[in-house]
């Protein structure tokens, strides 16, 4: 192969062929992929050097306003539905596992341990809501001490995280009980805009995107020998379901919100409150598909 005098054609495979000593074979072919789909794109787009250098700056954007408690990266990975593509090669779930969708970045680790049945709202106004749920494995068997985190926006679209304070608000830990089984209080949580006063929020307004996510409630949930579950449950009804600025509703996570009827459990003087009821399987441990 010649070593100069490189074409627009072929610059490509004189590239590729530079890394052909890589020792670690899996970097050389993310590499090697990488340069090929690159300057295919390069000869697609045919950028100007103006729109060249006008990336670059948006990358370099991206990672400036990037810091412990802000990943833009990942805010560009997720409006890209690179974040969802990644989770579904990665989470192709058997039958009777729950689905998956993105983490987010609003997930604290560690969060408060709460008895089973807490209020998580921390006094906060909205409609009270009750959810229960039970964690199994795929094949329905139900895992006893399960841990299950939950976190959510309030009723106004902020996390804890995002608000003045340092008290855990909409967010706990339980641990489930020798059937699989939980519950606990929190509030309806409402639709809200991911972080859009960066770059992310440039290309959304430049391309007429909003950047609203529709309501609804994470869960992280774990037990030994299986796959931690990291996904949503969507309310049904919400204006957002079909355009999620992250690509990350699944048909299977909403979930209705039905109205509570009878004495609210452990809240017995609540005139008005909303429940909701989901099974929650857990893919085996290093079980492919
Ligand atoms: C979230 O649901 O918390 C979230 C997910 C992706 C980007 C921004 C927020
Ligand atoms: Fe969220």
């Amino acid at each position: 192969m010649s070593t100069r005098d490189f074409n627009e054609h072929s610059i490509t495979d004189a590239v590729i062929g530079r890394f052909a000593s890589t020792p670690d074979l899996r970097l050389k072919q993310i590499l090697d992929s990488l340069v090929r789909h690159a300057h295919d794109f390069i000869r697609d787009v045919e950028p100007t050097y103006d729109e060249w250098m006008a990336a670059i700056m948006f990358l370099t954007r991206t990672g400036q306003i990037s810091d412990d408690k802000r990943q833009e990266f990942i805010l560009l990975s997720d409006t890209l539905g690179i974040s969802m593509l990644v989770d579904a090669i990665n989470h192709r779930q058997p039958a009777g596992a729950t689905e998956t969708t993105v983490l987010g970045p609003f997930y604290v680790q560690n969060p408060p341990v709460k008895p089973l049945g807490a209020d998580i709202s921390a006094g906060l106004e909205g409609t009270p809501l009750y959810v229960s749920g039970q964690v199994t494995a795929a094949d329905g068997r139900p895992l006893g001490g399960a841990w299950v985190d939950v976190w959510q926006s309030d009723n106004d679209g902020f996390y804890d995280v995002q608000k003045e304070g340092e008290d855990p608000e909409l967010r706990a830990r339980f641990i489930a009980d020798e059937n699989g089984r939980f519950a606990l209080w929190t509030l309806v949580p409402r639709w809200y805009p991911i972080p859009n006063d960066g770059p992310v929020g440039e290309m959304l307004a430049a391309t007429r995107r909003h950047p609203n996510r529709p309501s609804h409630i994470h869960f992280m949930i774990g037990h030994e020998g299986y796959e931690t579950l990291v996904t949503h449950l969507f309310v049904d009804g919400d204006p957002y379901l079909d355009s999620d600025a992250v690509f990350g509703v699944k048909q299977s996570l909403i979930v209705d919100l039905d109205g509570g009827k009878g004495p609210a459990p452990g809240r017995p003087e609540l005139k008005s409150w909303k429940k909701l009821d989901h099974r929650f399987g857990l893919k085996p441990a290093g079980r492919q598909g």
